[in-house]
């Protein structure tokens, strides 16, 4: 730069040389010191399935690498559309069926999820963890109109670019041929972390894993998209045996934590529960803002120094899932003895209608999670687990109110002590070999089929460094592969009671000889037989599905435990569901004509918690049940709608279906001012027009 501009002070025309000035202004605006990619290179996807119509970019079904984009000038009515490719006039016809749409970067989508089936085996008031197969730029512009500043914690293990054809490019492995290889894995890069920037919550971090191919460009991309945050790079030894290469034998791969720079202690350090996996499976939710006042814990507790112990309500209090209704088998008596201060037991749960007894039995008290207004609340576990916590010792009376001639009831926990993590990771468990590979190998029941899963234990202690003590964090990770994260996620959550969701996502890439056998065999995208063989359906949700049930697709149960004795068949007490991303037409979406398929992104915004099922007579509303948002659909219905809303303190969001700002602003201003509210479907499709205009 500095020797063009002494060039450009030596041109004698001045109006030459001021415009040269000025476009060098420019170029050093764009282009950071050190810092040099190409940022125009179009990147396109392909859209299976979505409807061809004039004017569409498209590619023929055939062309496996994509080599011609055509764009369709004209649809005959024997479903055959006349093409001429972007490079020549050429026009020629071809059936619908052979051809497949192709959207480029910056071109409008309407994005939606559409369910591919669930699993639900924790309770329904846990929310439900989502694993999109889906292009990850796209899902994640959906996933910044849902969750913008919102999520705890990024973790991604993108395609490191080796050079070996490991990741495509615009349908294309890149290889070290290509002389375009690392501006392409930068410019790939750079869109995605924008992206993934505006979800982060202000204390939300980015982890990042890489190795030496794209180190050095990762590290200037991260400062130029992230250059308010302070980036720390932690090497990670994933393979103590060494890797056979020139001069070195490598062990070790880093990861990038991209951590705000607030001057808080957003990164946590190791404990002693780390180290410890898992312990119990529980219903527990851990919110942070219900510890009770330091009075409120007996003083014989705060004198036992041999422990530092925390203190926290048994009995639920935030506005989500905390009452009676919600949770029937955790509104139960917790019997204790007035005179020593003594928890004893628990008595059995009571039948929705039943009320509480609250007399005396055998001399006890029973307490009930009543709170101080009267309304029937619940404990935060369900009595076995109560129960087991009492003889523990952990269930502790707290406070009496003589006013109210009421106990609190508390349960105590170790206190997290943390000490600062290093910057060098070297422990067995981090192996990706035998924590990764082996362990993906024995849950699928055969071997070979997923390049490189990163090992659980280092995605569980790289998540838990960022939300261990974040019982109810988002995590999201678009490069998801076998779903390591989710399985991470799993682990964090059976290991201290937290209800943390994950959202993955990953394409369902097939594996590049085995694709050029399929195209040779005549099955191309979109074909079953094509599909079948793509990460996403062969390796992503099987694996999944295997993490929760503990079975292996063909029904055995997986052979093995998790570091810490957990067994792999015992698979966890969690929620999951699968989708596939999918794309609408804008017109059919303002016509109000699609908002069955809108239906689970409102349900995954609002904390996926529940079902997301559509009766087939909403009486001009819907407040499901189990769910924690509200749909208004005709405005002459909002009283009522706004009376169940009185019922439902739980609901957080709430979606208007109408088309006159008046009439939305007068209802927003009439509901409570602590819904989140939004406009359908003007909400919708503004954004994703915006998100257009913005990469365009
Ligand atoms: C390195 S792997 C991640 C492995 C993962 N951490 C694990 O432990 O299994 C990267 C994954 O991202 C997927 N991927 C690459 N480009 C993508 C894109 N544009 N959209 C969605 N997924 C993509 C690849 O198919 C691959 O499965």
């Amino acid at each position: 730069m500095a020797n063009l501009e002494d060039l450009i002070a030596r041109v004698s025309d001045r109006r030459l040389q001021a415009e040269m000035a000025s476009a060098l202004g420019i170029l050093k605006r764009r282009q950071r010191f050190g810092l040099v990619f190409e940022e125009h290179l179009p990147e396109t996807t392909v859209l299976v399935g979505l409807p061809i119509q004039v004017g569409s970019l498209v590619q023929r079904r055939d062309d496996l690498g994509a080599r011609t984009l055509y764009r369709v000038i004209d649809l005959t009515a024997d479903q055959q559309a006349c093409i001429v490719p972007l490079d020549s006039d050429a026009a020629e016809s071809l059936p619908l069926a052979s051809l497949l749409v192709v959207k480029r970067f910056g071109d409008p989508i309407f994005p939606t999820l559409t369910s591919l089936g669930a699993l639900r085996r924790g309770d329904t008031s846990r929310p439900s963890h989502a694993v999109i197969n889906g292009e990850n730029y796209h899902a994640l512009q959906l996933l910044t109109f849902l969750f913008a500043g919102q999520v705890d914690c990024i973790y991604i293990d993108p395609p490191y670019n080796t050079g070996a054809r490991d990741w495509k490019y615009n349908n294309r492995y890149v290889d070290d041929n290509d002389t375009w290889r690392h501006s392409k894995w930068l410019s790939f890069m750079a869109k995605r972390l924008q992206l993934a920037r505006r979800l982060l919550r202000p204390d939300g971090v980015l982890i990042v894993t890489i190795d030496e191919h794209e180190l050095h460009h990762l590290g200037m991309l991260l400062e130029k998209v992230f250059p308010a945050h302070a980036r720390y790079m932690v090497s990670i030894v994933i393979n103590p045996k060494g890797r056979r290469e020139p001069n070195f034998s490598r062990i070790d791969e880093q990861a990038f934590f991209v951590v705000p720079s607030t001057g808080a202690e957003i990164v946590q350090g190791t404990t002693s529960l780390q180290a410890i996996l898992p312990l119990i499976d529980s219903e527990t939710d851990d919110e942070e803002d219900e510890r009770p006042e330091e009075d409120e814990v007996p003083a014989a507790e705060q004198a036992d120094d041999a422990i530092d112990w925390e203190y926290r309500h048994a009995r639920r209090r935030g506005a989500e899932s905390s009452y009676r209704h919600q949770r029937p088998n955790q509104f139960y008596p917790i019997f204790i003895d007035e005179a020593p201060r003594r928890v004893v037991r628990v008595g059995a749960s009571i039948a929705v209608n039943d009320e509480p007894h609250l007399g005396h039995i055998d001399g006890l008290r029973p307490i009930w999670p009543i709170d101080a207004e009267g309304r029937h609340r619940c404990w935060r576990y369900t009595p076995d687990s109560m129960q087991a916590r009492i003889e523990l010792g952990n269930v502790v009376l707290g406070k009496y109110n003589r006013t109210q001639d009421s106990w609190t009831v508390n349960i105590r926990y170790p206190r997290n002590k943390s000490r600062k993590l290093k910057t060098v990771w070297w422990d067995t468990a981090h192996d990706a070999g035998t924590h990764g590979t082996q362990l993906l190998s024995k849950m699928l029941g055969a071997p070979g089929l997923f390049p490189f899963p990163k090992s659980i234990y280092a995605v569980r202690d790289s998540l838990a460094a960022v939300v261990r003590n974040r019982p109810r964090a988002l995590i999201v990770d678009f490069f998801a592969g076998s779903g390591t994260t989710f399985h991470a996620t799993c682990l964090l959550n059976a290991d201290d009671g937290g209800q943390r969701r994950s959202i993955l996502i990953t394409n369902n890439e097939v594996a590049e000889a085995e694709a050029r056998l399929l195209y040779e065999q005549g099955h191309y995208r979109g074909d079953p037989a094509f599909e079948a063989a793509g990460i996403f359906d062969r390796v992503t949700r099987p694996r999944c599905e295997a993490v929760v049930t503990g079975l292996r697709a063909d029904g055995a149960p997986i052979a093995g435990k998790h570091i810490g004795g957990r067994p792999l068949h015992t698979g966890f007490t969690e929620n999951v569901e699968f989708f596939r991303l999918d794309y609408l037409e804008a017109d059919s979406v303002d016509l109000g004509l699609e908002f069955a398929a809108l239906l689970p992104l409102l349900w995954l915004g609002a904390g996926a918690v529940g079902e997301h099922r559509l009766p087939s007579d909403t009486g001009g509303f819907l407040v499901p049940d189990d769910s924690t948002f509200g749909v208004l659909f005709r405005e002459s219905r909002f009283r009522p709608f706004r009376a169940a809303l009185d019922q439902r303190p739980d609901v957080t969001h709430v979606w208007l279906v109408t088309d006159s700002e008046q009439a939305f602003a007068e209802m927003c201003a009439a509901l409570p001012a602590d819904k989140r509210v939004a406009m359908l479907y003007r909400d919708y499709l503004r954004h994703f027009r915006a998100r257009a205009r913005q990469t365009a």
